[in-house]
């Protein structure tokens, strides 16, 4: 039976895998977080990787404060960086095979045509160059997949759809920029697409071609359009208005523009991937 073992399972993604994961059975899953596995101890994650002996791991732990991280690079630097190349020193040269979660932030936003994997990343704040570093050491072990995935939300955690919600219920209306644009991504579809390619890896429907992909809801919006929409789907009163990001200062710099081309994902693995509108309003309802 595979092992699959699943760090940073206390967040976003990590509840979505657990969640998921019920749907494809016959696997041996494990799950941990900071409290069971600290991956930035490299001796913990040594002994944990050859006591388990997973068949894969699935990253999803991180340091995600994007203003904070220009304050403390280093403390981003070590869960982002410093922790996925603990991982690739442990599993370096054996067949176990790792994905490991990135970010648009890697993009340096100048594009005004879908960044795709081949395009050269420039990231603009500390947390952007931290979630580069950890790809560079993810990808020191060959069977090394990287996904970058953007604006990510669920019904766990705290998220953007969250904040929105809860300040729309206090005020009467909102300031969010519309000049970053991208496109958010239902953390249960990144689960789901993880694991239809794990599944079909194993049950050799397709060979796992090591690498960078893309992957976030398909659609294009801005902030602003995307806090409008949530506060529609939540049938609140609240006015958003627009504002540019110069009028709305935070201590990371953001890419104006990181919308991804997502063709190598789906071409690859069969993926079908739903409009950032259709899975909002499937969040939503969970939110009610
Ligand atoms: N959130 C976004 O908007 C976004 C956008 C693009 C890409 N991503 C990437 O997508 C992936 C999943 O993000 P997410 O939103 O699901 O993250 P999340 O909700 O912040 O979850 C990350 C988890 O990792 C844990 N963690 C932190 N340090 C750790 C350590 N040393 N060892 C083990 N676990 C540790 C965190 O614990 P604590 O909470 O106790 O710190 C948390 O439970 C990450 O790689 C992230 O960078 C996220």
């Amino acid at each position: 039976m595979a092992a699959i073992l699943i760090t940073g399972a206390h967040g976003q993604l990590g509840n979505e895998l657990k969640v998921v994961s019920k749907n494809f059975y016959g696997y041996d899953y494990i799950f941990t977080d900071i409290d069971t596995l600290d991956l930035t101890n490299p001796k913990q994650t040594e002994d944990f990787i050859k006591r388990n002996r997973p068949d894969w791991i699935i990253n999803c732990a991180a340091y995600n404060l994007v203003d904070k991280a220009e304050s403390e690079p280093e403390a981003a630097m070590l869960v982002n960086g410093t922790a996925v190349k603990n991982i690739a020193d442990v599993i370096k040269g054996s067949e176990c095979r790792f994905i490991h979660i990135s970010s648009d932030y890697v993009y340096d936003g100048l594009s005004n045509v879908p960044y795709n994997e081949n395009s050269v990343p420039n990231p603009v704040s500390a947390y952007g160059r931290s979630k580069l570093a950890g790809e560079k050491y993810a990808l020191l072990h060959h069977g090394s997949m990287i996904i970058r995935t953007s604006w990510l939300y669920s019904s766990f955690g705290n998220n953007f759809v969250k904040t929105i919600l809860s300040h729309a219920r206090e005020k009467e209306s909102l300031k969010v920029v519309y000049d970053q644009v991208g496109t958010p991504t239902y953390a249960a579809d990144l689960a789901g697409a993880i694991m239809k390619i794990v599944s079909g890896v194993i049950r050799n429907q397709f060979a796992l071609n090591a690498g960078i992909y893309n992957y976030s809801n398909e659609g294009v919006c801005s902030w602003y359009d995307f806090a409008e929409e949530i506060i529609h789907l939540a049938g609140l009163a609240c006015q958003v208005n627009p504002v540019l990001s110069k009028e709305y200062q935070t201590a990371a710099k953001r890419p104006a523009f990181s919308v991804m081309d997502k063709n190598k994902i789906k071409d690859n693995y069969g993926i079908q991937i739903p409009n950032w509108r259709t899975s909002l309003a499937k969040c939503m309802k969970l939110l009610k």
